[in-house]
């Protein structure tokens, strides 16, 4: 053992680090961690820049709660009269415990799931928006924390839930959205995670999203892999066309997220006279659609207004009179406990 005392280095007992060999059984060695002295770790900030590094004992590393693994999204909300309303949680659980399963992770019971963010929601009430200036944005994960060196489950999990509050997920605010089209970058593959919450899924969009950015248009619309065919979804939420009296969404057959604003705004379509077609819609019917809309917890419902694909570039209807909106204003008065929930969306906390 080293101990450092009275400005001289001591050595008490066998193993250390000035042995030739530490004290190991080397004729046994699998792949698996054995805790070494040093690690060495060096931080980059948001410029790019690695900050210069140095070597600290072989130990648990301080994270930030919100450095994403398998995750979740859902929303407090305050009502009128003062309750604070939490929506459809029971979806989020569900969605971690099939995502879990893909990844081979445990995952807590909904039950576990639901208490944990009701708790999260009420310790951090003073946090939640005023209405009409934003919501709390409250985010489960759940994260392999345990050490493991080759591939295999974790030995350690992780579940935590933080919130912060947030206000429109685009810069452009309500204003609607000028989608790009990609066909050189995919999102997701059949047969892998792409249904699954998992950070996985949106680190490789970022060069993509980037680059359209550069451009000027507010995010990417991308399509299957297969067969650059097929829409799939944006960066960041699920993707609608409205026809005449049929709204249509890409079916989720395991390369698109199942969001629970998508499922949500499915039902209140065929609540509200709409015919909704889940299935494959391939590129070019954004060609003659009427109306394109967004949907996603952190996007909610946004209007598209216009979409690039290769050298064509499509408008749309927007505004006040369009499907999106009313079925927007319908979930917004849901969630907000200004329209009776006859559902049993909300929870109130
Ligand atoms: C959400 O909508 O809750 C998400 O997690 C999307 C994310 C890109 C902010």
């Amino acid at each position: 053992t080293l101990i450092e005392a009275f400005g001289f280095l001591l050595f008490v007992g066998g193993d250390s680090s000035e042995d030739e060999y530490a004290k190991v059984d080397w004729d046994n060695l699998g792949f698996g961690i054995t805790p070494v002295d040093y690690m060495y770790t060096m931080k980059c900030s948001s410029d790019g820049k690695f900050e210069q590094g140095q070597l600290a004992p072989y130990g648990n590393v301080d994270l930030s709660p919100s450095a994403a693994g398998l995750y979740e999204g859902t929303k407090a909300y305050r009502t009128e009269d003062g309750r604070l309303l939490l929506f459809r949680l029971d979806q989020n659980a569900t969605r971690m415990k099939m995502g879990a399963d893909r990844l081979c992770m445990p995952c807590p019971s909904s039950f576990q799931f639901i208490d944990a963010v009701k708790q999260t929601a009420l310790a951090n009430k003073r946090w939640i928006p005023p209405r009409g200036k934003g919501t709390l944005y409250i985010r489960p994960l759940l994260m392999g924390s345990g050490p493991i060196l080759g591939l295999a489950p974790a030995t350690e999990y992780t579940f935590l839930v933080y919130a912060s509050p947030v206000g429109n997920y685009f810069k452009e605010g309500l204003k609607p959205l000028n989608l790009y089209v990609e066909d050189e970058f995919h999102r997701a593959t059949r047969g892998g995670a792409g249904g699954v919450k998992s950070i996985t899924n949106y680190a490789p969009v970022l060069k993509a999203m980037a680059r359209a950015k550069s451009r000027g248009f507010s995010d990417v619309l991308y399509l299957d892999s297969a067969n650059k065919k097929n829409l799939e979804e944006v960066s960041s939420c699920n993707i609608f066309l409205v026809k005449g009296n049929i709204i249509s969404t890409p079916a989720t057959s395991g390369t698109i997220l199942q969001g629970v604003t998508r499922r949500s705004i499915i039902e209140i379509a065929l609540d509200h006279g709409y015919q909704v077609e889940e299935r494959a819609i391939p590129v070019d019917e954004l060609m003659d659609a009427d109306e394109v809309f967004c949907t996603g917890t952190a996007v909610g419902v946004a209007p598209v207004g216009t979409i690039t694909y290769q050298d064509r570039r499509v408008e749309y209807n927007v505004g006040e009179e369009s499907v999106s909106q009313k079925l927007y204003s319908i979930l917004e008065g849901i969630k907000k406990g200004v329209i009776e929930d006859k559902k049993g969306w909300t929870i109130e906390i």
